[in-house]
């Protein structure tokens, strides 16, 4: 499993996270790919119960989007249609969009252990005196950095929260072999968290970006062995897998596989307006695989080199972008918040201006949804990112296909021809399953099993289970009658197997909101019970009135 991979073995996992993957893992939502050959890092497979979630969270935002898309900031109804394109596109679109020449991040070798990881990803802990004034410390600290000490020893973390903990870890197994107490400071690149642990405070710690210290490489320790003298200067390396099409493999022949789904989506315009009677303001939706070669693919499926993406590229005339971008923005995070992650571990931040893309810079504004995953505590992690793309991608499409103005739009309403300008709410499929997933899993002594995953009843893998409280007396084919009714409709599973707080055990583990048993009294009065999993509560329904029961319960 990936969790022998380095960046584990530095401790990064939380225990929280240590437990959901156990879960997900025996319960079958994900499994490790090819895992029966040791695996692959940064594939997943999604098991039986994952499947059902994953599949249920691209529907419900496909019916939410392109089925049923919200009323727009007039209260008008919004045009959408959907789109599937391929995964492998002619070479010029990636030309065209930028990603052939400038989606790479800087990675750096160690050249000993041949592990290869993210400059940016890199983080040192640095010591220093500690004199009681904390803002001198941090000083005293950065001072050293930038004069050139090297750190201690240094991890791969994905932000400056997630480093000063496992900096903690390790920093005070290290200051306890040398019997000093110690303070934390967590000194990202632009800001500065001061973490007050214990008195008294003899020593600072800071984890610090170790791009910092580019240029001097060999006395950063590696990550993976601690040992100096082995890495290399950071390079440039692009994301996109390479593939051939066809019988030879020569340059003529390479190909991507997509980075996003979104190029599909600028690629296909003229043949939607063209082929649908959409106008502006109206939006084109795609789900879909999209490959990226990640350098360190980290924290469960976070970070994946394969995943899945759910994407709008919404089409608007350029003075409408700033109404438009806002709408979007508040109506994907309340659509996160109504498929069940309804607490403060979702948060919409707003970017800072240096922080965008080159598109979007002259923008509107782009915001993240973020979750916090236990992973990225006290920190958040990107679910989905809204950003103003202006028209930079049709305007590259217009000028790399040839097609120049003929690209354009033709507004009849203001007997305008122009490059619409874009708002792109876009999400992971992938990150979101396991948002949810983190945000469902609740230990709880008091049951059987120990855990529940609360997941919200649109979301839960299934729906309901059929329970013959014993395997004979005719209850096992009245619940099977049950069964075959309720399956027409909605993913339901009807156990028979072992006894019934462990079949509760199974379904509380599975997040199953309703389990219904039938039992001696079912033979005299057609009624069961149903057991409610978030509150254990119990009652007693007729069985004719399950279907209506569950409707109600199931509504969006
Ligand atoms: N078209 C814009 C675009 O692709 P992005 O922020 O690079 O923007 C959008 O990706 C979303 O795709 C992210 O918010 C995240 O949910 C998901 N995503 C990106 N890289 C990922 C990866 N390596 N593993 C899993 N999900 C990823």
């Amino acid at each position: 499993m990936a969790s022998h991979t380095p960046e584990h073995a530095a401790g990064n996992t939380s225990s929280k996270m240590d437990k959901l993957t156990a879960l997900c893992r025996r319960r079958g939502f994900i499994f490790q790919s090819s895992e029966i050959y040791g695996g692959i890092n940064g594939f997943w497979d999604y098991g039986p119960l994952g499947v059902e979630l994953k599949r249920n969270l691209k529907d419900a935002w496909w019916q939410d989007i392109v089925r049923c898309a919200p009323p727009g900031p007039d209260g008008q109804p919004i045009d959408m249609v959907g789109l599937d394109c391929t995964i492998i596109m002619n070479r010029k679109v990636w030309e065209a969009s930028g990603h052939a020449s400038g989606f790479n991040d800087p990675m750096v070798d160690d050249r000993e252990s041949k592990q290869r990881f993210r400059a940016d990803q890199l983080f040192g802990l640095y010591a220093g005196p500690h004199t009681g004034n904390s803002a001198a410390d941090r000083a005293a600290v950065l001072a050293a950095v930038a004069g050139g000490i090297a750190p201690i020893i240094s991890i791969i973390a994905s932000t400056g929260g997630e480093a000063a903990e496992v900096l903690e870890r390790q920093g005070k197994k290290l200051f306890k072999e040398r019997n000093v107490p110690l303070q934390i400071s967590e000194i990202a690149a632009e800001f500065v968290l001061l973490k007050e642990r214990g008195e008294p405070r003899l020593g600072v710690l800071a984890a610090v970006p170790i791009d910092v210290l580019r240029g001097r490489p060999l006395e950063i320790p590696s990550p993976f062995t601690q040992k100096t003298g082995v890495l290399t200067e950071p390079r440039q390396f692009n994301l996109m897998f390479q593939t051939h099409t066809g019988a030879v493999q020569d340059d003529s022949s390479m190909a991507y596989l997509r980075p996003e789904t979104a190029q599909g989506i600028f690629a296909n315009f003229r043949n939607v307006t063209d082929t649908s009677r959409v106008k502006i303001p109206f939006g084109i939706a795609q789900i879909g695989k999209a490959f990226r070669n990640e350098v360190t693919p980290r924290n469960f499926t976070f970070r994946s080199r394969e995943f899945e993406q759910m994407e709008i590229e919404f089409f608007i005339h350029p003075e409408q972008a700033a109404e438009w971008y806002r709408f979007w923005r508040d109506v994907r995070f309340k659509w996160w918040q109504s498929i069940g992650l309804t607490s403060a571990n979702l948060q919409l931040r707003e970017h800072d201006r240096d922080e965008l893309a080159h598109y979007a810079r002259e923008g509107a504004g782009t915001s993240d949804i973020e979750y916090r995953f236990p992973f990225t505590a006290p920190g958040f992690g990107e679910l989905e990112g809204v950003a103003h793309r202006t028209d930079f991608d049709l305007r590259q499409h217009a000028q790399f296909s040839g097609l120049g103005d003929k690209l354009k739009y033709f507004d009849q309403q203001r007997n305008e021809r122009y490059f619409p300008h874009v708002i792109e709410p876009s999400a992971g499929a992938d990150r979101g399953t396991l948002a949810i997933l983190c945000e469902a899993y609740q230990d709880d002594p008091g049951r059987p099993s120990g855990v529940v995953m609360k997941f919200h009843p649109r979301m839960a893998p299934i729906k309901a289970a059929i329970f013959p409280l014993v395997d004979k007396d005719g209850m096992p084919e009245i619940a099977g009658n049950i069964y075959n009714d309720l399956r027409k409709t909605w993913n339901v599973e009807m156990d028979v197997k072992q006894n019934i707080g462990k079949r509760y055990a199974r379904m509380d583990e599975a997040g199953t909101p309703y389990c219904f048993t039938v039992d001696t009294q079912t033979l005299s009065d057609q009624t069961l019970t149903v057991r409610h999993r978030d509150t254990l509560a119990q009652e007693r329904i007729n069985v004719a009135e399950i279907r209506n029961f569950l409707s109600k319960k199931l509504e969006p």
